[in-house]
């Protein structure tokens, strides 16, 4: 599927009326999401009432001071820990009605993760450090191979199959990491601070695959820090102090491909 311009104007999030065609579409639904963290006597209010609707096609730029809940939002979103009040809906499925197992299901199938380290096993390949998600499915060899080597071509690599974590640079192993958050087909890419450890110039480059892989279809949900980067997202959602602050769509947003043949090559 792809997604066009005109709809995610249509979707502008502070149109007035929304059709109730669209609110449908929502693959990712939160209402009044409230979570406590529990340290023996204290207790950490990280979202005080957040609610957020994300259509299929989105590219969100999650922002905020540190500690204002992105990452809690982010790890409920992908199924990796739980609310202790309010609602998710996850394609329509109330999450915090499913066992442990089917849960996991939807962590392994629905979801891809990317975070600011890589998190690669470096005795093994980037073929293998992809095709690491598909052990979890009823694939074959060849099948996870196949899907591997697939992923890493839509990230760019192709040709870098067989190095090692050591022997690629840092965009190569974000892309990489990419890469594997993708093998089993996910529908919702959600990556927190995945330019986080990366210079300029790569960031820009892993901001060019995520475009990419949004005009495909994927839908991204990405915490950044730098305005730089969400520039490139088709909306920003702002936290302060456990709560949504602001939730706008990017004007006059940028091509990464664009923005790269401005930038210094330098040595990768
Ligand atoms: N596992 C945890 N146990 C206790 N408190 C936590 C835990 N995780 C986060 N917190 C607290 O919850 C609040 C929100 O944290 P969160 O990690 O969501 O912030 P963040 O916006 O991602 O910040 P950063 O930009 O620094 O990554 C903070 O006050 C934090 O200290
Ligand atoms: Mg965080």
């Amino acid at each position: 599927m792809t997604v066009s311009e005109t709809k995610f104007v249509e979707l502008n999030p502070s149109d007035a009326v929304v059709p109730s065609s669209v609110v449908g579409d929502a693959i990712i639904r939160v209402e009044n999401l409230h979570k406590y963290y529990e340290m023996g006597e204290t207790r950490v209010h990280a979202l005080r009432g957040v609610s957020l609707r994300i259509r299929a096609g989105e590219f969100i730029a999650v922002m905020g001071a540190s500690g204002s809940g992105k990452s809690t939002l982010m790890n409920i979103i992908g199924c990796l820990d739980q609310q202790t009040s309010g609602e998710y809906f996850l394609e329509g499925t109330d999450v915090a009605k499913l066992d442990k197992h089917s849960l996991a299901g939807i962590r392994n199938r629905k979801l891809g993760f990317v975070f600011q380290g890589f998190n690669l096993i470096s005795r093994t390949t980037a073929l293998e450090n992809v095709a690491l998600p598909t052990l979890y499915t009823k694939m074959d060899r060849p099948e996870r191979v196949r899907r591997a080597s697939e992923a890493l071509a839509l990230v760019g690599l192709g040709d870098r199959q067989d190095h090692y974590p050591s022997q690629m640079s840092g965009g190569q192993q974000q892309r990489v990491a990419i890469a594997r958050a993708l093998v089993n087909g996910p529908s919702i890419l959600i990556a927190d601070e995945p330019t986080g450890n990366l210079d300029s110039r790569t960031s820009v480059e892993i901001m060019d695959v995520l475009q990419n892989l949004n005009r495909q279809g994927l839908t991204i949900v990405m915490v950044t820090h730098e305005p730089d980067i969400a520039q490139f997202t088709k909306r920003v959602v702002v936290f302060r102090d456990g709560k949504i602050r602001r939730d706008e769509p990017v004007a006059d947003r940028w091509d990464a491909n664009v923005v790269l043949k401005t930038l210094p090559v330098l040595e990768d």
